[in-house]
């Protein structure tokens, strides 16, 4: 018997719903919630396919699932890119796969962990040309972290002066700037196994559980196929098997926003019965065919993305 381990934090109906589905598909893989406590050097561990939806918070978890890779596991989402991902690297990436990107700029931080001092950081150009970025990205103007979800640390900005305020609050977090995109239409993509698509208008407009309703006119059939494409080139370039990805679209141009949603929200009050169906059904086809092919990459491969030629 093949098994597959949930590693879950609060949320409870994507993982029960997913144990459920795959044991009803009756194939020789069964499905549960892991349990651990601390682990001996090169522990072994009893899965096959490992779904990870909380190492971003639980550290421990990080280094369970890096042994486990080791130990032959394949785990969703590879846990050695998952903790070295970053928005601005993933513009760049994007952008060299052919996807329209908005205009990004990294910013050096504004403070940093106790003991570092002026001398640290002798490598860092003062001051910050803001004109400069700005003239780049324009205004409006998006301050967000360079990792993170949850819509935490997004701010838009509208003016240089507000941008000052801002980045003086912001601490600690690395931030980039980007270009606001003025959008006519919002598409979050369920992405499943860098192969299934599913394009839904969203509008982030909306509190977060009516954000899946419908209120635009329909995608145009070529801009669908584009977007899924787009999609499908991203999640291959990240190698995450479980991502949603979100395109504002432009004058007929699909934009991304956000694709680096490793641990993504599933929860069927965000989703509705229709998509979190999908959700459930395309996830238990992948790990079972994950568990039953059982031939994992190694742990320091890096996602395959573009021919550097
Ligand atoms: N460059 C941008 N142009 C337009 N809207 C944006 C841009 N960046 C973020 N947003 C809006 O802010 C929301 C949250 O930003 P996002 O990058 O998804 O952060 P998080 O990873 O915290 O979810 C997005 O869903 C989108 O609606
Ligand atoms: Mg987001």
């Amino acid at each position: 018997m093949k098994r597959v381990g949930l590693l879950v934090g609060k949320e409870h109906s994507f993982p029960e719903a997913l144990i459920a589905e795959i044991t009803l598909r009756e194939m020789p893989v069964e499905a549960q919630m892991v349990k651990l406590g601390g682990l001996p050097m090169n522990a072994s561990v009893h899965y096959d396919v490992l779904v990870d939806r909380i190492s971003h918070e639980v550290p421990f978890y990080q280094s369970y699932l890096k042994n486990a890779v080791l130990q032959g596991v394949t785990v969703i989402n590879n846990p050695f890119w998952r903790i070295v991902d970053d928005k601005f690297f993933g513009t760049a990436l994007g952008a060299k796969l052919g996807v329209a990107m908005p205009k990004t700029i990294l910013l050096p931080n504004k403070d940093y962990i106790e003991g570092v001092v002026e001398e640290s950081l002798r490598n860092l150009q003062y001051p910050i040309d803001w004109e400069a970025f700005l003239d780049y990205t324009g205004l409006p103007v998006v301050l967000k972290a360079h990792w993170g979800g949850g819509w935490k640390d997004v701010h838009i900005i509208h003016s240089k002066t507000e941008l000052w305020e801002r980045y003086n609050q912001i601490g600690t977090k690395t931030m980039i700037l980007q270009e606001y995109i003025e959008w006519d239409q919002y598409v979050r993509c369920l992405v499943i196994g860098q192969e299934d698509v599913l394009p839904v208008l969203w509008d982030p407009r909306k509190p977060h559980f009516e954000r899946y309703e419908e209120s635009q006119p329909p995608l145009d059939p070529a801009l669908k196929a584009t977007i899924i494409d787009h999609a499908q080139r991203l999640c291959r370039g990240l190698g995450y098997d479980m991502n949603t990805v979100e395109f504002a679209v432009r004058d007929g141009v699909p934009i991304a926003i956000d694709f680096m949603n490793s641990a993504p929200d599933f929860d069927v009050s965000s989703l509705g019965d229709h998509y979190f169906s999908w959700v459930v059904e395309k996830m238990a086809t992948l790990c079972i065919r994950l568990a039953v092919e059982s031939h994992p990459a190694a742990p320091t491969t890096w996602p395959a993305f573009f021919d550097p030629q």
